[in-house]
């Protein structure tokens, strides 16, 4: 399942690059339409992420820690979609998506199942 988990989140970040690209070229229909393929997406990270706090016996305050991480990376790539599309300003949501990516990089691979880089 973390394969799995690993998966979903990599292309999810893919397609907020690519939506991120078509919004700048201009191709309104393609935005949306790769905005909603995304939103499956953040219910596939949801659902591989929560399968995986199911399989474990004992969850630690680091668990409830990387999935709060988790939902704050997906919030801030819809918001950050949002509110580019309305022209709003973004950069506090930028550096929030980059603080929140890092950590849930850092706790995911440090917490036990799957890959050990930390
Ligand atoms: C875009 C958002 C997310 C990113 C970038 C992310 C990243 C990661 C990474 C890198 C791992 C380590 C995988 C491994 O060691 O093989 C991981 C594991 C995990 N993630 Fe996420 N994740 C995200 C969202 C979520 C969400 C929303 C949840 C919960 C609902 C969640 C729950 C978990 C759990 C329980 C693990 C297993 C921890 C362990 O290694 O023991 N993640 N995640």
């Amino acid at each position: 399942m973390t394969h799995a988990h690993i998966t979903a989140w990599f292309l999810a970040i893919v397609l907020f690059f690519i939506a991120l690209g078509l919004h700048k070229s201009g191709k309104a229909k393609g935005f949306r339409v790769v905005q909603m393929i995304l939103r499956v997406f953040y219910i596939l990270i949801i659902i591989t992420g929560v399968w995986m706090l199911a399989s474990i016996s004992n969850i630690s305050l680091l668990y409830v820690l990387k999935s709060a991480v988790g939902l704050w990376v997906i919030a801030m790539l819809e918001l950050i979609l949002i509110k580019t599309n309305k022209q709003q300003k973004t950069s506090s949501l930028w550096i929030q998506f980059a603080v929140a990516f890092l950590l849930a990089l850092y706790l995911g691979f440090k917490l036990p199942l799957g890959f050990h880089f930390f």
